[in-house]
């Protein structure tokens, strides 16, 4: 299928989605700001995206583009073959969102949050009926279906917000920093949730700072930063791309002679990228401090923009 099929949704029942979102040089400007500077994402059916960036990087406005909840200052995006800004009512029924602000109607139950959303689904009474109750054990919430969402903890109202989300058993769920400022217990619950989704050739975008979760829970990692891709692949590619596979983490002051063809300096202490650390360790003076550990994709984010990802 050549491009200009999959951007021309004039004849839609025609068209197979071969990519779930397709974005071309988007580009948002907010006044002065260059919020987004010229994006390309293609993302195939039953993928799991992870768009990873320090704050500010863009990755809100990126994805509330692709929502269709801002418009681009140029470029275009399309979302399951229709455009973005202008998608059917039945288009966004396939489409489950979790916005980065919990958006929770504060005045209803854990349960009728699910109900309101199943009914703007277009789920008839009886599905509602069967939904509802599945989602919440689903997300560990049966306890507390009955309770405002003004008592939850965070943790709880991202998992309703996720809920909330899949109601209407969507083919593409888009999620900004679905775990950001939970505690790690909760974080890893959501994270196992999506990774049901995920098995269940649901296609999923994500945004996070969590960069172990990404590498484990994402098939392909977009890095952003500055409203740029910075580089795109497997969380493996992206590794072997960029730096050497061993790191040395060594406090200061640094021994000698160490191999220093490819470092990053983090203040009181060194990363040294190495291809055999056991031998670069066994050079080292018996007193050095370090610790030694296989390269991640936060090495790679350093290397490609100088910065440290968690900076919230
Ligand atoms: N509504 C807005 N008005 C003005 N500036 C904005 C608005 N939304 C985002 N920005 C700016 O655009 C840049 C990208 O923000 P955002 O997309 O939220 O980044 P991220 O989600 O990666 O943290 C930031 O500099 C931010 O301050
Ligand atoms: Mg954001």
């Amino acid at each position: 299928m050549s491009d200009q099929q999959i951007i021309d949704s004039a004849e839609p029942a025609a068209v197979e989605e071969a990519f779930v979102i397709e974005a071309r040089a988007l580009t948002k400007k907010f006044g002065e700001i260059d919020a987004v500077r010229g994006i390309d994402l293609t993302i195939p059916k039953g993928r799991c995206i992870g768009l990873l960036g320090p704050n500010g990087a863009g990755k809100t406005t990126t994805m509330r583009m692709i929502m269709g909840l801002t418009r681009p200052t140029s470029g275009s995006v399309t979302v399951l073959g229709e455009e973005a800004s202008r998608l059917p009512r039945s288009t966004r029924a396939r489409i489950g969102l979790v916005p980065q602000d919990n958006n929770l109607d504060p005045d209803l139950s854990v349960r009728q949050n699910l109900e309101v959303f199943g009914r703007y689904y277009g789920l008839l009474p009886a599905e509602i009926n069967e939904r509802v109750p599945q989602l919440l054990d689903f997300m560990q919430l049966s306890q507390r279906a009955k309770s405002p969402v003004m008592g939850l903890s965070g943790g709880m109202q991202r998992r309703l917000i996720l809920a909330r989300a899949v109601i209407g058993n969507p083919d593409l769920i888009i999620l900004d920093e679905p775990t950001t400022g939970l505690d790690p217990q909760a974080r890893v619950m959501i994270w196992r949730q999506l990774l049901v989704l995920k098995n269940q050739a649901k296609t999923l975008l994500l945004t996070t700072h969590y960069m172990d979760e990404a590498e484990r829970l994402c098939d392909d990692i977009v890095l952003i930063d500055n409203g740029r891709i910075l580089d795109q692949g497997t969380p493996r590619e992206l590794i072997r791309r960029h730096v050497k596979p061993q790191v040395i983490e060594i406090r200061k002051p640094l021994p000698r002679h160490l191999p220093l063809s490819q470092t990053e300096d983090l203040g009181d202490s060194v990363l040294l990228f190495v291809d055999d650390a056991e031998a670069v360790i066994r050079g080292m003076p018996a007193e050095t401090s370090f610790q030694h550990r296989p390269a991640n994709l936060e090495d790679v984010f350093l290397r490609l923009t100088g910065r440290q990802l968690r900076e919230n």
